[in-house]
């Protein structure tokens, strides 16, 4: 069980509104694909990853960027119970996906990078930084939780 203050909640609520789930997604995922480039592996079903331009340009890796933030919504929507919230979310990325889980910590920090860049330092002060790092940190510990 994570204890949230009411400003950590005010803060990563304050977060989420100022961001756009469809700008932030496509970004974070087009930076994790680049930056770390192994873990493109384990999207061979999206066609050209071959490079910076080919990632940028490929719908499906937009798409796959949406298609993340819906899922941190529902963290979002359940901060006090973000492990059950996840449960067979871990279990897919596990089982079914094969995702080595060091690589959700990597997917948070591109998701920090992209916020930080869009909201500056001004709106993202420490902190804000601060406490959405920490539901970042949770989401990345309840998506491995089911790791075996
Ligand atoms: C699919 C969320 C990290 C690889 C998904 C789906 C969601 C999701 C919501 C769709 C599930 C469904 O179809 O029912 C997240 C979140 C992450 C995360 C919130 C961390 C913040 C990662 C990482 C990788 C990864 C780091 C690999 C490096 C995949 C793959 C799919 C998938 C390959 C299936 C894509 C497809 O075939 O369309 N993820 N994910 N995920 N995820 Fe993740």
């Amino acid at each position: 069980m994570v204890n949230w203050t009411d400003a950590e909640r005010k803060a990563i609520a304050g977060v989420w509104g100022k961001i756009s789930a469809d700008e932030i997604g496509p970004q974070a995922v087009t930076r994790l694909l680049i930056v770390f480039p192994w873990t493109r592996r384990y999207f061979s079903t999206f066609g050209n990853l071959a490079d910076s331009a080919a990632i940028m340009g490929n719908p499906k890796v937009a798409k796959h960027g949406k298609t993340v933030m819906q899922g941190l919504d529902k963290a979002i929507k359940n901060l006090d119970d973000i492990k059950n919230t996840y449960a067979a979310l871990s279990v897919m990325h596990s089982e079914k996906l094969h995702v080595d889980p060091d690589n959700f910590k990597l997917l948070a920090e591109c998701i920090t990078v992209c916020v930080a860049a869009k909201l500056g330092p001004s709106a993202f002060d420490a902190k804000t930084h601060d406490a959405f790092h920490k539901f970042l940190c949770v989401v990345v510990s309840a998506l491995g939780k089911q790791y075996h």
